[in-house]
């Protein structure tokens, strides 16, 4: 008995109609819980509403969601609510997938005018200002779910894209443009195995992970390696042409981010005889992505070079843009070039085996992802419970699933950035968003703090300024700090590091234009500002308030 598939989404998207087509499609048996719930209360919702009241009627869904949960094999259409109750998506999204239909609340309308005295949420006067305040607050709590766009497509063609979805196994492709062409950013679960065939490799290639990674993920890349430093247990077949694939090992670590890593990465594929012909394939986080990356640049003049990130921070940043790039003695990202990769696959089950503080880490650059340009994804984040062991994706359904539509709208805001400034002349400056604090703290900490956790601190710092300044609500940077707090991350910098240590360093970050420190201000959630006039005395002044231990303490790097 295969999964259950679940349909949910404001009223009028229509859920019923496209779960009895999807139903049909699939062959298996189709449930609309307000039919079940009026078929068991023998009268309509409204009668329910009227005469029950909302609360018994919430409590005939959720023991209609708990039952369903334990049957399979089911097309389940909700009630537009039913599946924002957490104990309801719990139990029904561990069941199978759950997808939300959505529609412009003009078309929202049309579909529901003919019964509009039907649907109690909707009587009353000025029906389309009801339904966009509805659908705004409901933004965040249906983003959770994977979204199907109905307007402007018959209830069939919504019913195909579902089945299109599962048929890819629910994998989200994110399209990003740059000035040589595009590549997909792909995001789902169980993709390491499907690598070769998405990226279309037909020729000799090579995989460059860490000792870390290397052990736990490469064999999924379902190469064989060729007397290389990597044991083969590579399962299923083996396609042609992608045997005898070595695998490169760099050891894992900032540290190991230099020329002297490239040089001997270099050396192994010379030894495998790859010519210009080859593909590089990263596999790790942000450290090999960025290695590799230059390797790929730069290896006989550049070869084929494609990303599977398997950090958070990999995901959602390092991975998209087109950055690569190695440390010297003197400062980190000193020598780089512009690599774009021909894919990137960012598979969720891969981070299974993060240890937690890299997950809770990489989320400081989902939330700034989310304070640059999508509230609705910071309120995602202070919604559901992202501080988590990242163990718990191996077997929780729902939480892969919810974890993917978060990097995936992560990775929507970066794509959109750099698309606009490939090159990093203007725009992407605003992706340094508590990075200016944030280095510096790195820095003056001798790299002792994690850079997530030092973000986090810049974060809340340029929270403080910005309302310093005038540029945000002075509610704004207790808003900031308790949502990093809520990841489990720290908000304030630690008293060790003195502040005109911070300010000095500050100073010498390579992103200082033309002698004046610029600084990514927010203006509100999902809103920034870039200015280049801010008074040393205002930044000394925020690193002096930012200091303090409050909890959670920054763990420190061994
Ligand atoms: N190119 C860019 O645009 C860009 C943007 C942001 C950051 N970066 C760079 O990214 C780097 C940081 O990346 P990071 O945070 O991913 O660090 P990382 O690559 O060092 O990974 C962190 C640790 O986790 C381990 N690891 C990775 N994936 C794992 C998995 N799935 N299971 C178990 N262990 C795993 C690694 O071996 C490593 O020990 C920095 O060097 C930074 O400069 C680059
Ligand atoms: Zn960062």
């Amino acid at each position: 008995m295969h999964d259950n598939v679940i349909l949910t989404g404001f009223m009028g998207t229509g859920k019923t109609t496209v779960g009895r087509l999807l139903a049909a499609r699939l062959g298996c048996e189709f449930v609309d819980t307000d039919d079940l719930i009026v078929a068991r209360a023998g009268r309509s919702v409204a009668d329910i509403f009227r005469e029950e009241g909302e609360t018994r009627f919430r409590a005939r869904e959720a023991e209609i969601a708990a039952e369903l949960a334990g049957r399979r094999g089911l097309v389940v259409a909700t009630g537009g609510r039913l599946m924002l109750d957490p104990d309801n998506a719990a139990a029904l999204g561990a069941t199978g997938p759950v997808f939300c239909l959505s529609a412009e609340p003009t078309d929202i309308l049309t579909r529901v005018g003919a019964e509009a005295d039907k649907r109690p949420l909707l009587s009353g006067d000025a029906p389309e200002a009801r339904v966009r305040d509805l659908l705004h607050r409901r933004a965040a709590a249906y983003a959770r779910f994977r979204p199907v766009e109905t307007s402007g497509r018959a209830p069939e063609e919504v019913a195909e894209v579902i089945v299109a979805l599962l048929a890819a196994n629910l994998h989200e492709s994110i399209p990003v443009r740059h000035p040589g062409g595009s590549y997909d950013v792909v995001v789902g679960e169980n993709l390491l195995s499907d690598v070769p065939r998405a990226a279309g490799i037909d020729g000799p290639a090579a995989i460059i992970t860490d000792d870390r990674v290397g052990p736990l993920h490469a064999a999924k890349i379902r190469m064989r390696k060729s007397g290389f430093n990597e044991p083969d247990t590579g399962s299923g077949p083996q396609k042609p042409g992608l045997s005898g694939v070595p695998i490169l090992t760099m050891p894992a670590g900032e540290r190991h981010k230099t020329l002297d890593t490239v040089r001997e990465l270099y050396d192994g594929l010379l030894d495998a005889g790859l010519g210009r012909d080859a593909t590089v394939i990263a596999l790790g986080g942000g450290v090999v992505g960025d290695v590799a990356g230059f390797v790929a640049a730069t290896y006989l003049r550049g070869v084929d070079f494609v990303l599977c990130p398997t950090t958070l921070l990999a995901m959602v940043d390092s991975s998209i843009g087109g950055k690569t790039g190695v440390d010297l003695p003197r400062g980190k990202n000193l020598v780089g070039a512009f690599k774009q990769p021909r894919l990137v696959s960012a598979d969720i089950a891969a981070l299974a085996t993060l240890p937690a503080d890299e997950f809770t880490a990489g989320m400081a650059e989902v939330a700034k992802h989310g304070l640059i340009a999508d509230p609705v994804l910071w309120q995602r984040l202070m919604a559901e419970e992202w501080r988590i062991d990242p163990r718990r994706l191996a077997n929780e359904r729902l939480l892969r699933a919810d974890l993917q539509t978060l990097v995936a709208r992560a990775i929507r805001v970066k794509r959109d950035v750099v698309e606009e400034d490939p090159y990093e002349s203007g725009r992407r400056a605003v992706l340094n968003l508590g990075h200016t604090f944030g280095h510096a703290v790195e820095q003056v900490s001798g790299y002792a703090i994690r850079h997530g956790e030092a973000v986090a601190m810049g974060l809340a710092a340029a929270a403080h300024l910005s309302a310093a300044l005038g540029e945000c609500s002075p509610s704004l940077p207790d808003q900031v700090e308790a949502g990093l707090a809520r990841l489990g991350l720290p908000a304030r910098i630690p008293p060790m590091l003195d502040p005109a240590a911070l300010h000095a360093a500050m100073g010498s970050d390579k992103k200082k234009k033309a002698g004046r420190l610029r600084f990514v201000l927010i203006r509100d959630i999902g809103d920034i500002v870039i200015r280049d006039d801010v008074p040393a005395a205002a930044v000394m002044a925020v690193l002096e308030r930012v200091r303090g231990d409050i909890a959670p303490a920054p763990s420190l790097r061994e």
